[in-house]
């Protein structure tokens, strides 16, 4: 089975955690993608979604599920979305593909948080996949000397502006031993959006695909 293969496999999977006749949030990315295409299988017994990313928004609509605006919502049933990294806690590193702070966003509307991926993103310790951090542009180089005081690596993602006109600073070569403090700490830094680190508020259900099906984790 390819790592494509176990994608779509958890993303079905998903669906069982939606939840007749409410609004739920839908994330980004090439997980989150197989999911929107399977949920248009059962979209009539949905009131709605919200989405990450406009990417994702668009691709909700070309399947004629509505998209709403987060502003005219005031919960969500759960949220689903893939993750870059997940450790045994449900922590989560995301981000890889530059929606991390709609994802912080939608995830914190939404009384349940179900984190969809291929078993290769849990991990013992995050941070081998480097941190995306979406940074305020006037601040990037300011940002990028405090990552290095504090020992990463900052990598400026080149040609790459955020759906809210943020730019995004890779962290590398951090083992993040301390999620929930580390999120807090770079939280303080000033130019810092949004730190792709979920782990505050982490998910509440891990689906991992792999070659023997999908495994649960809570
Ligand atoms: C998007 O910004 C990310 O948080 C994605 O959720 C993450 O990169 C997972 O992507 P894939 O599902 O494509 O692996």
């Amino acid at each position: 089975m390819t790592q494509d293969e176990m994608k779509k496999m958890v993303a079905e999977a998903a669906l069982e955690y939606v939840e007749v006749g409410t609004i739920i949030g839908v994330g980004t990315g090439s997980t989150a993608n197989h999911f929107i295409d399977s949920l248009a299988t059962i979209k009539h017994k949905i009131d709605g979604t919200v989405a990450s990313s406009n990417a994702s928004a668009e691709r909700l609509e070309a399947h004629g599920i509505p998209v709403l605006d987060l502003n005219s919502v005031s919960e969500l049933s759960v949220y689903i979305d893939g993750a870059d990294e997940a450790n045994h806690y449900l922590h989560l590193i995301k981000g890889g593909g530059g929606a991390l702070t709609r994802e912080k966003i939608v995830a914190a509307c939404s009384r349940k948080f179900v984190c969809i991926a291929d078993d290769s993103k849990l991990v013992d310790v995050l941070g081998k996949f480097p941190l995306p951090i979406e940074v305020i542009p006037m601040a990037r180089s300011m940002v990028a000397r405090e990552l290095v005081r504090r020992g990463g690596q900052p990598v400026y993602r080149e040609g790459f502006t955020t759906d809210n006109g943020n730019v995004i600073l890779d962290v590398h070569n951090l083992e993040i031993m301390e999620p929930v403090k580390l999120e807090q700490e770079l939280n303080d830094i000033p130019g810092i959006v949004t730190v792709g680190l979920f782990a505050k508020r982490p998910a509440d259900v891990l689906l991992l695909g792999g070659k023997d099906g999908v495994r649960t984790l809570t």
